[in-house]
Parts: structure tokens; C-alpha cells; sequence
């Protein structure tokens, strides 16, 4: 069987919540009954020790997978967490995009083709990704199916969608024609300020039904978690983030029209 989705967590910003959200939703979805593979795919590590994994402590790392012969399998480790494994990476990763651009005019094709079957024992395959278009991400779209775009509810946040989807355009037509765009998260939302209601009325102007309903409150638990080693499930259950990549994940399973398993 093929994973239900290979998903991007793509947004050429930085911290706009890309690696909380890969966290969150990657937990979520294991929570819910799904095998999920979390692949850090940034050079920042950040997903990596954000699941409690140390990036020193393998030697063998995204970097290799990527780039040298080894199986997923080889190099991919189960986490403490229900039904979430990981992809680690280290700062070996921060070579890969000149790495890749000496490949040749097809290295975004290397992550695509290495992926191939060894995915199939997944559910959701899940990618943090870094914040900009390189060779090393556009190997992420490549290989994806299902793009999802954190958005920092900020008054430049029009902006980088348009970029973004500019960008998406050109994937589809160059890269990947099976790619799609299935959802934009508003994040570190603050419902008291004018600003971030205004962003939410001018983004879903803009995308429409494509905006989640379920936003991601501003909320100290989720700065907070990654420093414990734990998704904000397994850190705070009830605290209003949790609540809220709980939620994110129900409604994007039920846009995927895959159905919730017991948890
Ligand atoms: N909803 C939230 N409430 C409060 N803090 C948050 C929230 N979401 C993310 N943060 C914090 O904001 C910072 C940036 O978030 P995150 O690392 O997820 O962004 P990113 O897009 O992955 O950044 P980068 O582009 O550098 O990889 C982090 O310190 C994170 O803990
Ligand atoms: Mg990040």
C-alpha cells in the first residue's frame, strides 16, 4: 500500500510555524492511529530535537539517505511517541544543496527516485522543510503529493503567499504536476489584535476555502514543548495548542476524506 499523502510543509519564510506545524501534525496523525514518518529535511535540526533525538547521536542522517546508499529503513528511527518515527538530520544536511546542484540538471529528481517504494509501509509521510526555494527543497516538492503552507497571520503574510503561489505554478508546470496545494494554516494567531483578524479576512479573500477553519493560536506551550523534546500533545494535552494541531489534523483528515482511526 502507498501512504494516503506525501505532505510538504513548505513556506520559503522563516519562522512562520513550518516546524512546529510538522511536529504537531506528525504527532497528531500518529496519535490518531497513523504509522508517520517525519522527515527533517532542514539543516537547522529543529524537528529533530523537537521530537526528544539528539542530532549528534547518529551518524547516519537525512544528509546520507539523500546522498549516499542507504535504505530508509537504514536510517529512520522510531520515536518514543504513538505511531511517529523520524528522519533525523544534522548539520551535515547544509551541504546538500551544492551537493545536489553537482549533480546535474536532474538532481531534483534525487529524493523522488531514491523514495520510490520504500515508503509504502506508511500512513503519512510528513516533511519540515527550510525556509527557501533551493535544489534541497524543491526535491521535497518533487517528491510530494500535498503541499501545506503555514502562514504567520503578520501584515506581510499576502506577500509571501503570492510569491509562494507563483512558485506553485511553476512546480506544477516544470516539476510536479501532481502536487497540490491542500491547505494554508493561519498561525500564531492573536484573536485580540485588529491586525490579525484583518490578515484572516484578506488571506481567505484571496485562497478562499483553501484557508483552514481551525487557526493556530499564539500559545507559550508551543514555543515552549520543543525545549522538553515532545509534541505538544505529549507535553501539555490541554492546553489551547494542543487543542488546536488536535483539531488541525481531524480537519485536515476529513478534507482528505480518510476517515479518524480509534486512538
Ligand atoms: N502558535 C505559536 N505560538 C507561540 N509560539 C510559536 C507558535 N508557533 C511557533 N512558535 C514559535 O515561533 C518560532 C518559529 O516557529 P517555527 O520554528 O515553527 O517556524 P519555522 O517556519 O519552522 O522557522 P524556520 O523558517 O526558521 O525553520 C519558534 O520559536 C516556535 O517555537
Ligand atoms: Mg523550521
Amino acid at each position: 500500500m502507498a501512504p494516503y499523502c506525501v505532505i510538504a510543509i513548505i513556506n520559503q519564510k522563516g519562522g512562520v510555524g513550518k516546524t512546529t506545524t510538522a511536529i504537531n501534525l506528525s504527532a497528531c496523525l500518529g496519535y490518531f492511529g497513523f504509522k508517520t514518518l517525519l522527515i527533517d529535511a532542514d539543516p537547522q535540526s529543529n524537528s529533530t530535537i523537537g521530537v526528544g533525538v539528539q542530532p549528534e547521536d547518529y551518524n547516519y542522517t537525512f544528509y546520507n539517505y539523500l546522498l549516499g546508499n542507504y535504505n530508509l529503513s537504514d536510517v529512520v528511527i522510531k520515536t518514543k511517541f504513538t505511531g511517529l518515527y523520524l528522519l533525523p538530520t544534522n548539520d551535515d544536511l547544509y551541504a546538500a544543496d551544492i551537493d545536489l546542484s553537482k549533480i546535474g540538471d536532474d538532481n531534483y529528481n534525487t529524493l523522488a527516485s531514491k523514495m520510490g517504494n520504500q515508503i509504502s509501509e506508511y500512513d503519512f509521510i510528513v516533511f519540515d522543510s527550510p525556509p527557501h526555494l533551493g535544489p534541497l527543497t524543491l526535491n521535497i516538492m518533487k517528491a510530494s503529493d500535498t503541499l501545506l503552507v503555514p502562514l504567520k497571520a503578520d501584515f506581510l503574510a499576502l506577500q509571501g503567499i503570492a510569491i509562494l503561489m507563483k512558485t506553485l505554478d511553476r512546480i506544477k508546470i516544470n516539476l510536479n504536476a501532481k502536487i497540490n496545494l491542500k491547505g494554508v494554516v493561519l498561525t500564531m494567531f492573536n484573536q485580540s489584535t485588529n491586525l490579525c483578524k484583518e490578515v484572516e479576512q484578506s488571506v481567505k479573500e484571496v485562497l478562499g476555502d483553501i484557508v483552514f477553519d481551525t487557526k493556530i493560536n499564539q500559545n507559550v506551550t508551543l514555543a515552549e514543548a520543543p525545549s522538553f523534546g515532545k509534541p505538544v500533545i505529549y507535553y501539555n494535552f490541554k492546553s489551547s495548542g494542543s487543542e488546536n494541531y488536535r483539531l488541525l489534523t481531524a480537519e485536515f483528515l476529513k478534507r482528505m476524506k480518510i476517515a479518524k482511526r480509534d486512538s
